[in-house]
């Protein structure tokens, strides 16, 4: 079996005394695509957040590649690895991209600190990822679509090659045309880049079809843990429902 690359171990986590997760248990290993499902409002953006400090953990341990990490800010917890694409339009009122910087901009900023030639072949590789880019390199990001502008906030998380990629509602709004892109782009980072993946997703049955195992968060509470093959639509709907 492979390494695990983040281990989520009995999280109770919430904001300030608001608690929205009890006794989350969750792994995602080496290689794996982990589809991450649930209702508005289980707290599926909330686990994303603990992961990386912005939600306040009240127990239970988050470890990332063997080391604890609970509780750690988010900076630290990027620098070790992971990448974060924040659900857009989030509760932070965060951008995922930077507006006023052009396309090839905005993947320099993302890729300070790293040396030139392994920054001109990361802004190939996801040129080659998402095509698109590479012709709106110099358009300014608040100009993009919403399907470019997504594009490009993954990419963003790209720059620094992770070891875990987490995506927060990525097809999120777009054109169903495009969901099909964005699918077989996401397959594409853990096939060809090799990088593990947590995704949390409205389209169940197209990210169960890429995902190796899933989880369904229902309340705060996870409600089934498995294959994902094995997560047939009329399951999943019993499990929404809190059956
Ligand atoms: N920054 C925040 N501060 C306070 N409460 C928050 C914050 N973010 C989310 N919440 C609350 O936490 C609960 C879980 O929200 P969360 O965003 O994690 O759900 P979700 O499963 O991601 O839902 P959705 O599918 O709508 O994105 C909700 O009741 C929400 O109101
Ligand atoms: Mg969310």
């Amino acid at each position: 079996m492979s390494a695990e690359v983040l281990r989520v171990e009995k999280l109770d986590a919430g904001y300030g005394k608001f608690h929205v997760l009890f006794g989350v248990d969750l792994v995602v290993r080496q290689g794996e695509i982990v589809v991450l499902l649930g209702p508005n409002g289980a707290g599926k953006s909330t686990l994303l957040n603990a992961v990386v400090g912005m939600a306040d953990v009240f127990g239970g341990r988050v470890v990332l590649s063997g080391r604890d990490i609970t509780g750690k800010p988010p900076h630290e917890v990027m620098k070790m690895g992971v990448a974060y694409v924040m659900q857009s339009p989030n509760n932070f009122g965060t951008p995922n991209v930077f507006g006023e910087l052009t396309v090839y901009e905005n993947l320099l900023a993302a890729s300070i600190g790293l040396p030139r030639d392994e920054v001109s072949r990361r802004i190939e590789e996801v040129y080659s990822l998402f095509p698109k880019l590479r012709e709106l390199r110099d358009r300014k990001a608040k100009f993009l679509s919403g399907g470019e502008r997504q594009m490009l906030a993954i990419s963003l998380g790209l720059m620094k090659k992770p070891t875990l990629l987490m995506l927060d509602e990525p097809t999120a709004g777009l054109a169903p045309k495009l969901v099909g892109e964005f699918f077989h782009a996401i397959k594409e980072i853990r096939d060809k880049l090799g990088i593990s993946i947590l995704l949390v997703e409205q389209n169940a049955r197209k990210a169960l079809e890429i995902g190796d195992r899933a989880y369904v968060l229902v309340t705060g509470r996870i409600k089934y843990s498995g294959a994902a093959k094995e997560l047939d639509e009329e399951k999943l709907a019993s499990l929404f429902l809190g059956g």
